[in-house]
């Protein structure tokens, strides 16, 4: 079952482009093996005999019918592409921010999620796209359509899924080492249950370290893992109150203010042995979000 009506547009098309190229394969080939055939040298000494050069008649048909055939479908593709362009008015509005490695998305009354979208069934949506770094790219493959997001500007993006369930959305321009896990989940759900995910805190009822762990979830796994082993940064268990090595040959001590100045503004305090490349958070992160995180951080010791 297609996810979205013009999945089904597309599908037409692709199936039309797919027996039109078939048949002309089967002809030209029969066509060639034929002629290979009938016109063969049949003796050793044979020469060329060719009189003929053009056949008018001919030559316009084979002209004239593909001619015919690239033009239904360059206006069928089109319209097909027309539809896959222009949002219905009646657009559910999502603002997506992409940002090494990770996209953020702001829903109307507030909410913003981080790698994961939740919009309605059978319900335009419209996602107004831009980048806070470099050029990242929004594909859903199973909707079939992909858009560049730029820093700078809005590019944008819609669909209308006709079922419900979870499609994967990837990045699909190369923006630097986290740029393969640089996904998203979007979760199509009914009206019913949207409205009420909208209404909903994610934390609510959660403790401090939880939020914390939910947020390092969402935000961080491109680059650091929750035990001592490395990955693109540092693992983060065993940070909190040690003496941590930095790039310049000091050292300070691994508390509240260098975790919180390490999220904010990392190439503050760069730590020996890492690239200084970590996305500052100013600005991305709640105060609750932020003071969850390292207090997350302290329970991984
Ligand atoms: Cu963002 Cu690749």
């Amino acid at each position: 079952m297609p996810v979205t009506d013009y999945v089904a547009q597309l599908k037409k098309l692709e199936d039309f482009l797919i027996i039109i190229s078939f048949i002309a394969c089967v002809l030209i080939s029969f066509a060639f093996a034929y002629f290979a055939f009938k016109f063969r040298r049949k003796e050793t000494h044979e020469q060329g005999h060719a009189k003929k050069h053009h056949n008018l008649p001919l030559e316009l048909v084979w002209s004239f019918i593909p001619f015919v055939l690239f033009m239904i479908a360059f206006v069928w593709g089109w319209l097909v592409y027309k539809d896959v362009r222009n949002p219905p008015e009646n657009s559910l509005e999502i603002q997506v921010y992409a940002q090494r490695w990770n996209w953020e998305f702001i829903y109307k009354n507030g909410r913003k999620t981080t790698k994961e979208l939740y919009v309605p069934v059978n319900q335009p949506v419209k996602l107004i796209m831009t980048s806070r770094d470099v050029i990242h790219s929004f594909y859903i493959p199973s909707f079939k359509i992909k858009q560049d997001v730029v820093p700078g500007m809005y590019t944008y993006l819609w669909f209308s899924a006709n079922h419900k369930g979870k499609f994967q959305v990837f990045c699909t321009e190369f923006c630097g080492t986290g740029h393969s896990t640089m996904g998203a989940k979007l979760n199509v759900v009914s009206l019913e249950d949207w409205e009420n995910w909208l209404k909903s805190d994610p934390y609510k009822g959660l403790s401090l370290a939880e939020v914390g762990g939910k947020v390092f979830q969402g935000r961080c796994t491109a680059c650091h893992r929750p035990t001592k082993q490395r990955l693109i940064g540092p693992g983060l268990a065993g940070i909190y109150n040690t003496q941590r090595d930095l790039e310049d040959g000091s050292s300070v001590l691994g508390d509240e203010n260098y975790l919180r100045e390490s999220i904010l503004n990392p190439s503050a305090k760069i730590s020996k042995g890492y690239p200084n490349q970590m996305t500052p958070f100013a600005g991305l992160l709640s105060e609750e979000e932020l003071s969850g995180l390292i207090e997350y951080i302290k329970s991984l010791n």
